[in-house]
C-alpha cells in the first residue's frame, strides 16, 4: 500500500502525548511515588488529563483526519490546550472550560457523523461523546470527580464499543445481537445517569451493563476469532481485543460486587481494570491501524510489541490484587509498571514507524 506522510496532526498527536505523559506523572504521585509537583495543580489533575487531554484529544483528532473538515480540528486544538492551562492557571477555571468546550465541539463531530450515516455505532459512539460532554459540564461546575468519573468512562466505553461494532461489521451480527447491543448500552447509560440520585444502585447497574458488554463482545467481536490467526499483526491485535474485553468484564463484576467507591484502593482498581485493562489495551492493539490512518505512515509489526502487551496486564493484575489486599507498596509497583508498559508502547511505536520509513 502507498503511504503519504501527513504532517498537519503532528501538533495535535504532540500535544496528545504530552498530556498522556504528564497524566502519568501525576498518576505516580497519586501513587504515592515521591516526585517533584511540577505545579501545584498537576497532581489532581491525573483523571482530567488522561480522559480529555489525551484521550479526548486523540480521539477527536482522528475524526478530523477522517472526515477531512478543517473546523474538525478545533476540538483536539480545544482539548490538547485545556489540559495545558488547567495545569499552569490555577484559580480561573478557564481550563475547565476549554475542555468542555472540545467535548461539545466531539458532540458536533458525531452529530454530523450520525447525519451522513445514522447507525447503531455511530449512534453509540455520539452517546459517548454526550457522556464526555456531561461529565466535562458536571465538573466545570464544581462536582467532584469521583461523582463524574463514570460519565467519562462511558465516554471511553461507548466510543470503543461503537467502533468495534463498525468493525466487527464483517461478521454482521444478527438482528437480534444488535437489539441486544442497543439495550445493554441503555442499561449501562441508565445506570450512570441513576447513580446521579442513588450511587450504589446506579454503579451496581452500570457494573453489570459492563458485565453484559462484555459477553456480548464474546461472541460478537471478531477478535475471538483472530487469537490464532495466521498474520503476526491480526493476531496480536486479537490478543489485545480479547484482554481488553476480559478486563471490562472484570470491572464490571467489582461495580455489580462491592457497589460505588468513591477513593482509596478499590476506587483505583474499578476504575483502572476499565482505563488501563480495557482503553490502554485497545489503544495498544488499535494504535497499527490508528497511526497509519492520522499520519499516513504505516506501523511496521515487530514481535516486542508483546512485551508491552505482557507487561501491561500482569502489572494490572498486580495493582488490582494489591489494591484488595491494602498492600501499599506492592499497588504502588503495579502502578508503576503500568506506566513502563505505556512508556515501552510509545518507544516501540515510534521505532517501528521509523523503521518503515526508512524501508529497512
Ligand atoms: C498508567 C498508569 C496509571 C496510574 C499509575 C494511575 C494512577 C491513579 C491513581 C493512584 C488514582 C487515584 C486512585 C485513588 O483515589 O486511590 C487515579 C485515579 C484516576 N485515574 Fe489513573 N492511573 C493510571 C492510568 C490511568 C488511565 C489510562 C486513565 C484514563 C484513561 C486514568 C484515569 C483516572 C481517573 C479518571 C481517576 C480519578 C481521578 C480522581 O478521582 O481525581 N488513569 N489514577
Amino acid at each position: 500500500m502507498k503511504f503519504t506522510p501527513n504532517r498537519l496532526p503532528l501538533p495535535f498527536l504532540f500535544l496528545a502525548i504530552l498530556g498522556l505523559l504528564a497524566a502519568l506523572w501525576a498518576g505516580l504521585m497519586r501513587l504515592g511515588w515521591q516526585l517533584p509537583a511540577l505545579t501545584p495543580s498537576l497532581a489532581m489533575a491525573h483523571g482530567p488529563l488522561m480522559i480529555s487531554g489525551f484521550l479526548g484529544t486523540l480521539i477527536t483528532l482522528e475524526r478530523a483526519v477522517a472526515m477531512k473538515q478543517k473546523w474538525m480540528y478545533l476540538p483536539p486544538l480545544l482539548s490538547g490546550l485545556g489540559w495545558l492551562v488547567t495545569v499552569l492557571i490555577r484559580g480561573l477555571p478557564l481550563g475547565p472550560v476549554l475542555l468542555a468546550l472540545a467535548s461539545l465541539g466531539g458532540v458536533a463531530i458525531l452529530t454530523e457523523i450520525v447525519r451522513r450515516e445514522s447507525a447503531l455505532h455511530t449512534v453509540t459512539m455520539l452517546f459517548g461523546a454526550l457522556a464526555w460532554l456531561a461529565g466535562n459540564l458536571l465538573w466545570l461546575f464544581g462536582w467532584q470527580i469521583n461523582q463524574v468519573v463514570f460519565f467519562w468512562m462511558a465516554f471511553l466505553v461507548l466510543t470503543i464499543a461503537g467502533e468495534r461494532l463498525e468493525l466487527s461489521r464483517v461478521l454482521r451480527p444478527s438482528r437480534v445481537q444488535q437489539i441486544l447491543f442497543g439495550i445493554i448500552v441503555a442499561v449501562f447509560l441508565a445506570g450512570i445517569l441513576f447513580a446521579l440520585f442513588n450511587l450504589q444502585v446506579g454503579t451496581r447497574v452500570s457494573g453489570l451493563a459492563l458485565i453484559l458488554l462484555a459477553l456480548w463482545s464474546l461472541r460478537n467481536d471478531i477478535a475471538w476469532r483472530n487469537l490464532r490467526h495466521k498474520l503476526p499483526l491480526t493476531r496480536y491485535i486479537a490478543w489485545c481485543l480479547a484482554l481488553g474485553f476480559v478486563w471490562l468484564g472484570i470491572s464490571g463484576g467489582l461495580s455489580l460486587g462491592f457497589g460505588a467507591q468513591v477513593a482509596g484502593p478499590r476506587y483505583d482498581a474499578v476504575l483502572h481494570a476499565v482505563f488501563i485493562g480495557f482503553v490502554i489495551s485497545m489503544i495498544f492493539g488499535h494504535a497499527p491501524i490508528i497511526f497509519p490512518a492520522i499520519l499516513g505512515v504505516p506501523i511496521n509489526f515487530q514481535p516486542a510489541f508483546y512485551i508491552h502487551l505482557a507487561l501491561l496486564h500482569v502489572s494490572l493484575v498486580v495493582r488490582i490484587i494489591a489494591d484488595y489486599a491494602n498492600l501499599h507498596t506492592l499497588r504502588m509497583w503495579g502502578g508503576l509498571l503500568n506506566e513502563v508498559a505505556i512508556i515501552i508502547f510509545i518507544g516501540m511505536t515510534v521505532y517501528s514507524i521509523r523503521k518503515e520509513l526508512s524501508g529497512k
